[in-house]
């Protein structure tokens, strides 16, 4: 951490506003056109308030309120706040899937960031990929930042009952499709189950990564818990506008904080959250970005350690409201103190130590205690073998038990569009020991790695009452879904990778406890396989879409593109001339 503190002619701004040329006076100038004194600007840290609202981000609607009072934080602290609209990418609306614009953001931020006088960030992110796509971008540009995470919402409610967002949603979905709901019904589940501003309010991912980036000290201590509509939720925005300008003095950057064992703390916690698996492929990035090698390993390792501790859908019966008025995230942490590196600094300029004094848990079975969890089993397991050489990944809390261990026959889907057609079809041979294998959803193949890994239960099986079975993709899987799917399958099939070699009948054993996935085809009839093996057709002939497909990497390498990797500030500064 740096020991030198800022003064304005040091300031990154003063290069723009300061010197005595012709080039600076036609940036005074400008900036005086917006009906600003030169003292309110020249000599002061500019904080640029990264904003990614839209009017089709359903979750972060409350922004353009959030970004006054961070202005207002900023103001009260001395420093200069400019909002910086970057893309919003709201997971339920943009396809083919919002995962595949996460490093369009990344870029944006990292540009915007760098190309203007910025001397400081504050981020606003909250809807899933929003979080690490604003982080990686500060990451690499390596300016004194903090984050303001979005907040959720508050819970749904249907008929005197709680409902959380996806997770009962796919629960009511089945029932619908059974035939056990009628229309009445799924509407009035429409009407209630997305009540306010906010996130999804299961520990889906938006919930999850907003967590991640508080576990790793990039926000106020707690800011990730506190609902979106909640009166702290606008104190929290606007001290986190104040504290940026301090961080600017006191040149605080991101690689201060996100340490490796920044990281461990971080996973660590998102085990004892029960967080997305999502998580595994942004942690994975972010640390790439910061220049902290993790691997996938590192997860199950850690995954073994730490009890599920919180018990929030869907691997258990409540939503972030809840948890909130439990105590949050820094009471959660606080439970696992003997397992996290407390010597770690955050944005606050604290410990992690001094941060959880004096935290508490108010409700024993929204946040457990460790001696009575919610489940003792990791949040992730991380399996190799022969279907999944670079590794696939598992959330066996969300999973039936019954599951763990399994060996059946492959009934292949060669993409989702086959998935489409054929799932419900009453000719398919499928039964419940059935495993089914969806291919070419990964990353360069859907392409972005869309949400698909919860395939949808055949309406053959959920007429006989199964309600989960093994699914096995190169996809991702939405945090707030369960079941027994298999992600992240690395490589995935379109690249050549053993999943998409799969054929009807294979063989196919899991078995959790021992970390494996296998497929039982002999090597040579896989060689065989292979040399005949053709490459599905690329669905990306131009622009962005091109851009993805061509420098995109495996999930197991967290996704990112492989020019954005290196080491964070080494771009140079802009020329001014
Ligand atoms: Fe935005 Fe779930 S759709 S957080």
């Amino acid at each position: 951490m740096s020991s030198s503190r800022k003064n304005p002619e040091s300031l990154r701004s003063h290069r723009w506003y300061g010197p005595d040329d012709l080039r600076s006076f036609g940036h005074r100038s400008r900036t005086k056109q917006m009906g600003l004194h030169r003292d309110e600007f020249v000599g002061k840290p500019v904080i640029g308030i990264i904003n990614t609202w839209n009017e089709m981000n359903t979750c972060h609607t409350h922004f353009p309120q959030r970004v006054q009072d961070v202005k207002r934080g900023v103001l009260s602290a001395g420093g200069f706040p400019v909002e910086l609209p970057a893309m919003s990418l709201g997971e339920q609306l943009m396809k083919p899937t919002a995962m595949m614009y996460r490093n369009f953001l990344a870029m944006e931020v990292e540009e915007l960031l760098r190309s203007y006088p910025i001397d400081g960030a504050v981020l606003m992110g909250g809807c899933d990929k929003t979080t690490p796509g604003v982080l990686l971008g500060t990451i690499s540009m390596n300016l004194p930042c903090i984050y303001v995470p979005g907040g959720a919402m508050l819970r749904g409610h249907w008929r005197g009952e709680t409902l959380g967002s996806g997770t009962d949603a796919w629960k009511y979905w089945d029932e619908r499709r059974s035939g056990k709901l009628d229309t009445k019904s799924w509407f009035e589940i429409e009407d209630g189950i997305a009540r306010s501003p906010g996130t999804c309010m299961t520990m889906g991912t938006a919930a999850t990564m907003m967590s991640m980036a508080d576990a790793l000290g990039m926000s106020l201590p707690g800011a990730s818990s506190i609902p979106a509509v909640d009166s702290n939720h606008n104190r929290m925005a606007s001290l986190s506008g104040r504290r940026a300008v301090d961080l600017v003095w006191q040149d605080i950057k991101p690689t201060d904080i996100l340490t490796e064992q920044a990281f461990e703390n971080a996973i660590k916690v998102q085990m004892a959250i029960g967080g997305s698996t999502n998580a595994i492929i942004h942690l994975t990035a972010l640390a790439r970005r910061a220049g902290v090698p993790l691997d996938l390993e590192i997860f199950d390792r850690i995954s073994q350690g730490i009890p599920l501790l919180a018990n929030i859908k869907p691997s258990g019966k409540y939503v972030m409201e809840d948890f909130y008025y439990a105590g949050g995230l820094t009471a959660l942490m606080k439970r696992l103190e003997e397992s996290l590196n407390l010597e770690t600094v955050t944005i606050n300029g604290k410990t992690l130590h001094d941060n959880l004094e004096g935290a508490e848990v108010f409700n024993e079975d929204v946040i457990r205690p460790l001696e009575n969890p919610v489940s003792t089993a990791g949040g992730t397991a991380v399996l190799r073998g022969s279907l999944a050489p670079d590794g696939a990944v598992i959330k066996p809390t969300a999973a039936e038990k019954r599951l763990w261990k399994h060996r059946g026959s492959a009934v292949v889907f060669k993409d989702i569009r086959d998935l489409k057609a054929r799932v419900d079809s009453e000719d398919l041979k499928v039964t419940a020991d059935s495993v089914l294998v969806l291919q070419n959803a990964g990353p360069v193949g859907g392409p972005g790695m869309p949400e698909w890994g919860q395939l949808p239960i055949p309406k053959k099986l959920l007429n006989q009452g199964v309600r989960d079975v093994i699914r096995i993709s190169d996809a991702r899987m939405s945090g707030t879904s369960y079941g027994a799917c298999v992600l992240h399958v690395s490589p995935e099939a379109a690249l050549g990778g053993p999943l998409g070699l799969v054929k009807d009948g294979d063989e196919i054993e899991l078995d959790v406890e021992k970390r494996r996935l296998d497929l039982l085809v002999s090597q040579s009839e896989l060689d065989t396989r292979r040399r005949r093996w053709e490459p599905p057709e690329s669905k990306a002939s131009r622009g962005y879409a091109k851009l993805y497909a061509d420098h995109v990497t495996q999930a197991h390498e967290g996704c990112d593109f492989d020019f954005l990797q290196g080491t964070p500030g080494e771009t140079p500064e802009p020329e001014i001339f």
